[in-house]
């Protein structure tokens, strides 16, 4: 039997993707329990709403440390100190080395809020609205070296209105975010992704 999943959830700001973490694993869509939130910004909601679940946090200033690398392995001692076995990047503005992927090779998750490979990078509902798609989303996928380039598990499609601001396309993306990230979270540990040739395998679909 596969050994309970422990996250570690990486976050920068609002933190309602991690909401949608802490309410799926209180209602047990999620068998997991979060070790550890850790913030690059003290102000950060997302550590109130950690809080607020009794779940351990932690702000990490990464200008205390002399460069990228130490940095990561402060994140890394403490996730390992949690005994973190997934790492969950919710909302964490900062982009992972090499020095950080590798350690935790196909054990990073990430959601975008887009349909990669479109629109990769910061202000993806922007990119969007200026390509003049019809339809955007959110995607999940496994963290590689790239950005926004590892193997996809989830996506689903949104519908881009012609009456669509940056806000009003971000809000009814998200809430397909708070959707699809929990599920591809319970297909993991249920030891149910399978990765081969940048593809994910969904076991049992
Ligand atoms: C979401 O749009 C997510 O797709 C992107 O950053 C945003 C985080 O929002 N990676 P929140 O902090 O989870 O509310």
């Amino acid at each position: 039997m596969k050994t309970k999943s422990i996250l570690g959830v990486l976050v920068s700001g609002r933190g309602s993707n991690l909401q949608s973490i802490i309410d799926s694993i209180d209602s047990g869509q999620i068998a997991a329990e979060i070790g550890i939130v850790l913030s690059d910004n003290k102000g950060a909601l997302a550590l109130e709403r950690a809080d607020k679940a009794g779940i351990p946090t932690m702000f990490i200033d990464p200008g205390e440390f002399y460069d990228k690398k130490l940095y990561e392995q402060k994140l890394i001692d403490v996730l390992e100190e949690s005994a973190v076995n997934l790492v969950i990047l919710a909302g964490f503005m900062r982009l992972l080395s090499s020095h950080f992927i590798r350690y935790y090779q196909n054990q990073i998750m990430n959601i975008h809020p887009s349909l990669l490979p479109s629109f990769p990078g910061l202000d993806a509902q922007q990119q969007a609205l200026k390509a003049g798609v019809k339809v955007s989303g959110c995607t999940v996928h496994f963290v590689n070296e790239g950005i926004d380039t590892g193997p996809i598990i989830l996506q689903e499609a949104v519908p881009v209105k012609d009456n669509d601001t940056v806000d009003s396309l971000a809000s009814r993306i998200l809430e397909r975010e708070h959707v699809i990230y929990p599920r591809a979270i319970s297909l993991y540990c249920e030891g149910k992704l399978i990765i081969k040739d940048n593809r994910v395998r969904i076991i049992g679909k």
